[in-house]
């Protein structure tokens, strides 16, 4: 046994219900912090005075998305590797897990090696967590893990049924969690996110969010691959309503030990989307329909009832404002990275 292993069970104190509140400054490692939802995240603990740490190996996400702040440290590292997730959750008081290869098709095509980040990097940050002492851990599970739900909308008490290598793994972890809250007092919170989008997203990827893709190509007046028929539905919460949440359990310890769906509660289909988005750019969409995805699932909405109970409100944003939001901001984007192209010589090259 090493000496780790001597110490006692994390430190409840600060995670207690009557000593923890939000205006506490931490010290807050996020994992895939540099990824579409964790750079978000990093800008909000950031901007609420927290000292952020970020890990993450840079396999989807990008330095680019996380801002210059002398509170904020970036380690290149793996949540893979046992030593990597010590040394990033040395010295913090939270950890809040992203890392993850956030793809169902991802995990369908290489199980074994999605399988190797998404459960295996759990199980080292809640190791790592318990050796060093960090006392509070919220962990960014997923819808998938209900599979096809047999009744929406689809509560934490249904019953999981995993469809792919994702979901089972997304639940595994859930069940570590649990194991770890009991067994070391950590204060341990599962949320499962339904379709999450918003700036970031990266539409280049072909295992991104269905929205960043769909208003890329809508936009380029290139063709959108539908698969299936376009009925099936998803529950779409804006990222920054997800942040939100996210910030706000850090110290409410009524999310403590449990697991709650973040969505609003709300169900749109793929169709209905296109359409939506068609509005707001003006252009149609060239539609191309292949068969269903393995693994992807029918029908999506969450109940939000005990989110509510939780935190005192459910994500609100209407997918008509967030679409709005999220093409607003990839004009300003746009429009930043023409400025930057254009060099220095080129302006002073005037008459
Ligand atoms: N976007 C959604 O709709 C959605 C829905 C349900 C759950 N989630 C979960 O939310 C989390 C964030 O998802 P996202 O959409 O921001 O995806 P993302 O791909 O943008 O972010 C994941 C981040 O993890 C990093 N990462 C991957 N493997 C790693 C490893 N082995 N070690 C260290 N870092 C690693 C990536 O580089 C990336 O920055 C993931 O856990 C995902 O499964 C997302």
């Amino acid at each position: 046994m090493d000496s780790h292993d001597a110490r006692p069970a994390l430190a409840p104190l600060a995670w207690n219900a009557d000593t923890a509140h939000t205006s506490i400054i931490m010290r807050i490692l996020i994992s895939g912090g540099a990824g579409f939802i964790g750079s978000h995240l990093v800008e909000r603990l950031v901007a609420d005075g927290h000292r952020v740490r970020v890990l993450d190996n840079l396999s989807s996400g990008r330095r680019a998305n996380l801002p210059h702040h002398r509170q904020l440290e970036f380690i290149e590292g793996d949540v893979r590797e046992a030593a990597d997730a010590a040394c990033a959750a040395h010295g913090v008081d939270a950890i809040y897990h992203l890392a993850a290869v956030a793809s169902v098709q991802a995990s369908v095509d290489a199980p074994a090696a999605t399988h190797a980040t998404n459960f295996l990097g759990t199980l080292n940050l809640l190791e790592a967590a318990r050796r060093e002492g960090v006392g509070r851990f919220v962990y960014a599970s997923s819808a998938a893990v209900y599979g096809d739900a047999e009744l929406l909308p689809v509560s934490e008490e249904s019953r999981p049924r995993p469809l792919s290598p994702y979901a089972a793994d997304k639940l595994g972890g859930e069940h570590y969690l649990r194991f770890y809250g009991q067994r070391y007092g950590l204060a341990a919170t599962a949320f499962r996110f339904f379709n999450v989008y918003g700036p970031r997203q990266d539409p280049t990827s072909p295992y991104s969010g269905v929205i960043s893709v769909f208003a890329e190509r809508i936009r380029a007046g290139a063709a959108v691959t539908v698969f299936g028929d376009g009925r099936q539905t998803r529950d779409f919460v804006y990222v920054s309503d997800v942040v939100e949440v996210l910030a706000a359990s850090l110290a409410n310890a009524r999310t403590y030990g449990t697991v709650l769906n973040i969505g609003r509660g709300v169900e749109c289909s793929l169709l209905e989307l296109l359409s939506e988005l068609e509005r707001l750019t003006g252009r149609r969409a060239r539609r191309r329909h292949e068969p269903p995805r393995a693994g992807d699932v029918r029908h999506s909405r969450a109940d939000v009832a005990r989110l509510r109970a939780a935190i005192g409100y459910a994500p609100a944003t209407p997918v008509a404002a967030g679409l709005a939001a999220l093409l607003e901001a990839q004009d300003a984007e746009r429009a930043s990275a023409r400025v930057s192209a254009v060099s220095p010589s080129a302006i002073s090259s005037g008459p």
